[in-house]
């Protein structure tokens, strides 16, 4: 069984209201709706040239850069297969695969100022800052785990130049773009995209030197969270290092964010209460790692760093 903490007391009315809005079909489609409309707006406000740059995207012949990347025996754990982020398919298709980018700076660009869109930017390289502050060797092989359009990857090849980089994710859509944008900006980078599940990677024991988990867990059931965990413990090198950055269920943001609007997260976050309940660094201290620190990077986010 994982571990967990207390579970979250009994929703309020406010959050019960929420609940029962989201549980009428038609209401739930026009929130999403309204969530999305809202999305696009702040994005475009700031600079961020969402619907242009989702176009110019789709415009694309990315059914070529899919045949590259998909594996087309993978089959797909259960809990990967629900909507996702207000997208029926989840992370499967182009819907979801075109918009995650721009999403991100739109989600992001309220972290430190108000709607900032280097906000996204700088969360990554805060996550940096601990990893090269806190591992002294430079790591040689690194996997990005849940490495989506590669935006990950990316900061972390400019990161570690040297180092040989593996981007995987069970999307394949979302490597296609990765396939893609490796072409159109970092032509020179060597990186691997490969479609497979995080807890049953395919790849050797001891291969690696790190394993980055940049904003995955949250979106994890915590039977996989558990065996993500493991399976990053077996594919590390002795002295090896595990990273996951996620959000911060202790951060006062969290504490204090009302209740309802929690829940309005968690309408398009099906494991986010999974994630708030899961004692993660106590799982990773059960697979055996060693070493383990905790740092907030951001006010709502936290990286643990662990060593074989
Ligand atoms: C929020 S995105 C994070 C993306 C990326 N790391 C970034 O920083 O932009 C989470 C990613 O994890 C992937 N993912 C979720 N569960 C996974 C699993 N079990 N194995 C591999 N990838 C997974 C999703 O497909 C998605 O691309």
């Amino acid at each position: 069984m994982p571990a967990t903490t207390t579970p979250n007391p009994a929703p309020r009315l406010a959050s019960r209201l929420v609940n029962g809005v989201l549980a009428i079909k038609p209401l739930a489609k026009l929130a999403k709706h309204q969530a999305r409309k809202m999305m696009i707006e702040r994005a475009e406000s700031m600079g961020v040239a969402w619907r242009n740059i989702v176009a110019t995207l789709r415009s694309q012949d990315l059914e070529s850069d899919l045949a590259q990347v998909e594996n087309p025996n993978l089959k797909y754990p259960e809990y990967y297969l629900r909507p996702f982020h207000a997208y029926d398919r989840g992370n499967l298709g182009w819907e979801a695969a075109t918009e995650v980018e721009v999403a991100a700076y739109a989600v992001h660009s309220r972290i430190w100022k108000k709607d900032d869109p280097k906000g996204d930017a700088q969360l990554r390289q805060s996550y940096h800052d601990i990893l090269t502050t806190q591992i002294s060797t430079s790591p040689k092989d690194i996997l990005d785990v849940g490495c989506s359009v590669g935006m990950s990857t990316f900061a972390l090849q400019a990161t570690y130049p040297q180092a040989k980089i593996t981007g995987l994710d069970l999307s394949p859509n979302f490597l296609a773009i990765a396939n893609y944008n490796t072409r159109q900006r970092h032509p020179d980078y060597a990186i691997d995209w490969v479609h497979a599940a995080a807890e049953s990677t395919g790849f050797a024991d001891a291969s690696f030197d790190l394993v980055s988990i940049f904003l995955v867990y949250h979106e994890l059931p915590q039977t996989a969270a558990i065996e993500i965990i493991k399976e990053a413990k077996r594919i590390l090198r002795p002295q090896g290092h595990l990273a996951i950055m996620d959000m911060n269920p202790q951060s006062e943001i969290y504490a204090k964010m009302p209740p309802y609007i929690l829940t309005l997260l968690k309408s398009t976050e099906p494991y986010l209460d999974e994630y708030f309940a899961l004692d993660l660094q106590q799982a990773i201290e059960t697979a055996g790692f060693k070493h383990q620190t905790l740092t907030s990077n951001s006010p709502r986010h936290r990286t643990l760093i662990a060593q074989v």
